[in-house]
């Protein structure tokens, strides 16, 4: 079982270009946005949204500004923009808090008073979040991370190549959001970008530091 998961971790390399002829199939590519689906966020709120991108005209203009996508966009598979919510929607005091705890969690109405009020003191004290927009969109980014981290694994455990990727200009991908997907830009920003395929040639050597340099025991 260990060495199972380490050899998926050894497996995935970020891919940069894939082999065209190959297509995950629909089956396949549902595990790898349910390995998203079922990863964890704070207080359980998903701050997120996957963009599923096959139109190949919208490929071409996210190229544009892509620029750690050159060799990606156009031969992935399947490519996914991930966007992350905003301040609007992941304040305390938001629909979309209460439409998580009563719809989603099905907490009754004491429950969520009482989680609100925890939820409030550490978006207000702990961590700070509510200081400025940029505070809290950062915080939901962060969690978008591990569902992107489930997303590879998930398919690296079953043989399919990803690449993160976040060489892009943020602003001008924002607007491409706005005006060709019709996301609206109040509620979902962009945290980053993920392509899914199949590998054309085979990657280098993996390079790491050594445990002893990142790790330290108390
Ligand atoms: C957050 C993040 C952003 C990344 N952005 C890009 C990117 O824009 N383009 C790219 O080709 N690789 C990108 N990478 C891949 C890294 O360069 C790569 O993961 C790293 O060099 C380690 O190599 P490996 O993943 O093959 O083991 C990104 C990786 C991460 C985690």
């Amino acid at each position: 079982m260990k060495q199972q998961f380490i050899d998926m971790m050894q497996f995935r390399h970020a891919c940069k270009v894939f082999d065209e002829t190959r297509k995950i199939s629909d089956a396949d590519f549902l595990y790898i946005l349910e390995c998203a689906r079922l990863s964890p966020s704070s207080f359980g709120f998903e701050p997120w949204k996957f963009l599923i991108v096959q139109d190949p005209s919208l490929r071409e203009k996210l190229k544009q500004h892509t620029w750690g996508a050159q060799g990606t966009l156009p031969t992935a598979s399947h490519f996914v923009i991930t966007l992350a919510r905003t301040a609007k929607s992941m304040h305390f005091d938001s629909d979309y808090i209460e439409y998580m705890m009563k719809q989603i969690h099905h907490i009754p109405e004491q429950g969520r008073i009482a989680r609100k009020s925890y939820y409030k003191e550490f978006q207000l004290h702990d961590f700070k979040l509510t200081q400025n927009d940029k505070t809290m969109l950062d915080w939901a980014m962060k969690q978008t991370y591990i569902a992107l981290a489930n997303m590879m694994s998930g398919a690296a455990f079953i043989k399919i190549d990803s690449c993160p990727i976040e060489g892009f200009n943020e602003e001008k991908i924002n607007t491409l959001l706005a005006e060709e997907f019709a996301i609206d830009s109040a509620e979902f920003r962009v945290a980053h970008m993920v392509a899914f395929g199949y590998r054309k040639e085979q990657p280098g050597d993996k390079t790491r530091l050594k445990l002893e340099e990142i790790s330290s025991w108390y």
